[in-house]
């Protein structure tokens, strides 16, 4: 009998069960396509005491009871057949764990048929991708505290260490609440993605710079505060070559993306929270899809790219104040969700998992918790001194993006975010007259 199930054996579930195999856990695995599985055993050594199925009543059979079963396949229909079929073959008690991307929302519906049939469930953030995965992911869990209980000793074995010198899972609440986490990570981790590509665009249409350049620059970022895995994976993405010309030459500009960071979106609208810099980077992924519109405005307006200098002392500053503001939007919105769901999510805790093991595990991070009162961020008199100091720096930047032509998506948001909400009196006086005089909406006069 084995310890442990996995269900969905793609790159992720392949890193999971090599993981947890390596740790001596015994996995079954079973995946809908058996192409996945024909070579595993072969292909890792690791696995070789686990059991491969291709049938999944047998599978479910393997498993020892309480049965554990990581669901690791994409939402929507794929998901919901596995639930399906899972309801209908596992025992009352036995555990199913949703480890892909979830949105919350869904989570709580899927939770109510779960345990409808007297199952527990588990809804489990995974972050780390197919390395971070494999060496020690960051898991954000929410739902049922006796599963919990039931898998904590096997999460501790296959996670990494913290800052805080915990490991990389930690339970957040109710069923919602662990794939809620793992969203705001997501939409942290959009921007971060955004910043460094608007650096890495800045940088080279100054024709000033090759990507070896941007390269040394982020090199030389990596060994100070700006340290991110990101910036790491970045810079090694720009010295790639393949047949002979650089990666990103020949790599289409179109990015996609799995949805997490439009269901962060749509949440802050609901709560009624600015998350202009997630925003932002989700808008410059779907203007780089509209191909059709960009090429015909760009036969229409004649690019005129001229070279310029970047002030690169400037340039660091900038960078520091949007990742400082990305974060800002994300503690407000996860604190208007405790507020207005009554949840308890310690920012705290979200940031000591995501401090290893996680795609946006960072310098950052550790700062942020060591120095800022991230549970409280409103408080804190440190963070808003910081922006301050930081600001001429994107003011310097934007000026040469602006006279350039250059779009910075993210930077021009953080500074207006930052200029509005430290600001005492806003536009919005006027909106609230207009409204008054078209739909005779009432005013507040102080
Ligand atoms: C992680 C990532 C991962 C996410 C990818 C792709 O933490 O390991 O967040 O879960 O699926 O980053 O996201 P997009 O396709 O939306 O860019």
């Amino acid at each position: 009998m084995s310890d442990f199930g996995i269900i969905g054996i793609g790159r992720i579930g392949t890193s999971m069960a090599r993981n947890m195999s390596s740790k001596g856990i015994i996995v079954s695995l079973y995946d809908k396509s058996h192409n996945f599985l024909k070579n595993l055993k072969s292909d890792y050594p690791e696995l070789e005491a686990s059991l491969v199925f291709d049938d999944i009543c047998k599978f479910i059979s393997s498993i020892s009871k309480p049965r554990k079963v990581l669901v690791l396949v994409p939402s929507g229909s794929a998901l919901d057949e596995v639930i399906s079929i899972l309801i209908k073959y596992l025992d009352p008690k036995d555990i199913l764990i949703d480890g892909g991307n979830t949105n919350p929302n869904v989570c709580l519906k899927n939770h109510q048929t779960i345990k409808s049939k007297n199952l527990f469930y588990l809804g489990m953030g995974v972050s780390g991708g197919v390395k971070g995965v494999l060496e020690g992911p960051s898991l954000m869990i929410g739902g049922d505290t006796n599963a919990f209980d039931e898998v904590k000793n096997i999460f501790s074995q296959i996670t990494s260490n913290t800052i805080n010198d915990s490991k990389s899972f930690e339970f957040f609440g109710d069923s919602n609440q662990g794939h809620f986490v793992k969203m705001i990570h997501n939409g942290i981790e959009y921007v971060e993605m955004q910043l460094i590509s608007s650096i890495y665009y800045l940088m080279i249409n100054s024709k000033k710079y090759m990507y070896d350049d941007v390269a040394k620059i982020f090199k030389k970022w990596n060994d100070i505060d700006l340290n991110s895995y990101l910036l790491e994976i970045s810079l090694l993405k720009l010295s790639e070559k393949t047949d002979d010309s650089y990666l990103l030459d020949r790599i289409d500009d179109m990015a996609d993306d799995n949805g997490t960071g439009r269901w962060m979106l749509k949440h802050a609208i609901d709560l009624g929270c600015s998350v202009s810099m997630l925003n932002s980077a989700i808008d410059s992924r779907f203007i780089s899809n509209d191909k059709n519109t960009r090429s015909k405005a760009n036969k229409l307006i004649k690019e005129d790219k001229k070279e310029y200098d970047i002030d690169f002392e400037s340039l660091a500053n900038a960078y520091r104040f949007c990742r400082l503001i990305n974060y800002f939007q994300a503690f407000l919105l996860m604190d208007s969700a405790n507020k207005s769901y009554r949840w308890n999510i310690r920012i705290s805790n979200a940031l000591n998992v995501w401090s290893n093991g996680s795609i946006i595990k960072s310098n950052l991070i550790n700062t942020l918790l060591n120095d800022y009162l991230v549970d409280n961020i409103l408080d804190d008199t440190n963070i808003f001194n910081n922006l301050n100091e930081l600001k001429p720096g994107l003011i310097n930047i934007l000026n040469t993006s602006l006279t350039n032509d250059i779009s910075l998506p993210c930077f021009n948001e953080a500074l207006n975010y930052f200029n509005q909400i430290s600001s005492s009196s806003l536009s919005t006086k006027l909106i609230q007259a207009q409204r008054n005089y078209f739909g005779s909406h009432e005013i507040k006069i102080n």
